[in-house]
């Protein structure tokens, strides 16, 4: 989803030559073709958008994967730039990297203040050590290596997966086939009095090229709205733009999760960037883009 995301945003920018390759054509746990890759194309600049990338379900049952993979990612990639002399490198981490009981909204100095969130710890300490590599490149080797922290996202090119989506696609998903099937009612996890916040792709790859424009960024920055609603809210909005008309109940014995998640980006905010697209602008885009990849053959489920 980011990647494709980063694609639309700096295809057309003047002067860019976009290195691109799926994963089939090179995996980046492999070290020897990462080093072969980036010694062969000695790019400028380069953005580390791949990740193992999951729900809670897949983060839960599949630490190893997580850890390991995310790993050797951040690892290969950091490594095999700086050894190309690449001159700048943004990585990508995630809000999850915060404290589970951080104070709320969190701020960029929050990091590694106390313990992580159990269900994605793996993924965390991989996320972690991506960021904390680059800034020690850039400590030790004078590299301008840094990273941005985005917060939940959803948007084109999303992943419907039933058991390993995130919960605005999956709501998108559940309440398009309900919807489909003229069901009368469709039963939410929990009571939906969580809150959580939702940033489109293409503000982030819009903050992306902004935070790579800037001559001395942040070590890592947080990147979000600073808005957040209601998992109810949240709800009701996928369900009004699905076109779902049956009712929608809540069962309060499944589990809510952290009562609050909220990224303060008042660092990036003062540097000069906010985000511009509505969640309900941006939901009723995404789902244009859920039909148009289900058309044609193209959705990830
Ligand atoms: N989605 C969110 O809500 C969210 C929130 C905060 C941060 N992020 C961060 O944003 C970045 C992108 O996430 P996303 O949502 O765009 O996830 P995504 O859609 O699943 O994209 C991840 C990409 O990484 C590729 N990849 C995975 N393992 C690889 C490997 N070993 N070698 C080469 N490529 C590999 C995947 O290729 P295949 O599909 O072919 O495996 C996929 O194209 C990640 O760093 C993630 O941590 C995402």
């Amino acid at each position: 989803m980011v990647g494709s995301a980063l694609v639309r945003r700096f295809r057309s920018e003047p002067g860019v030559t976009l290195l691109l390759r799926s994963s089939q054509e090179l995996d980046l746990t492999g070290q020897a073709a990462v080093e072969a890759f980036f010694a062969a194309e000695k790019p400028d600049l380069a953005v580390i958008a791949a990740a193992r990338v999951g729900g809670i379900h897949a983060n839960n049952t599949r630490p190893v994967d997580f850890l390991y993979d995310n790993l050797a990612i951040a690892a290969n990639t950091l490594h095999a730039a700086f050894r190309a002399g690449v001159k700048r490198v943004l990585f990508l981490g995630s809000s999850c990297i915060y404290p589970k009981l951080a104070p709320q909204p969190m701020t960029e100095d929050c990091l590694l203040t106390g313990a992580l969130e159990p269900t994605n710890e793996a993924y965390a300490i991989a996320k972690i050590a991506g960021l904390k590599l680059c800034q020690y490149y850039r400590r030790q080797h004078g590299v301008l290596f840094h990273s941005a922290m985005p917060t939940n996202l959803y948007g084109p090119g999303d992943n419907y997966h039933p058991e390993n989506s995130h919960v605005l696609p999956a709501l998108i998903r559940r309440f398009h086939e309900a919807a489909r099937a003229g069901r009368s009612e469709v039963t939410a996890w929990g009571t939906g009095a969580p809150r959580r916040e939702f940033l489109h792709v293409d503000d982030l790859a819009d903050a992306c090229a902004f935070l790579l424009r800037l001559e001395d960024p942040p070590d890592w920055i947080n990147v979000g709205t600073g808005s957040e609603v209601t998992i109810r809210e949240l709800t009701e909005l996928v369900a009004a733009t699905v076109g779902f008309r049956g009712q929608i109940k809540w069962d309060p014995s499944k589990p809510d999760g952290t009562p609050r998640k909220l990224l303060d980006v008042t660092k990036l905010a003062r540097l000069g960037w906010i985000a511009k697209t509505g969640l309900e602008q941006g939901i009723r885009e995404t789902y244009a883009s859920f039909l148009a990849e289900e058309a044609s053959g193209r959705l990830r489920r």
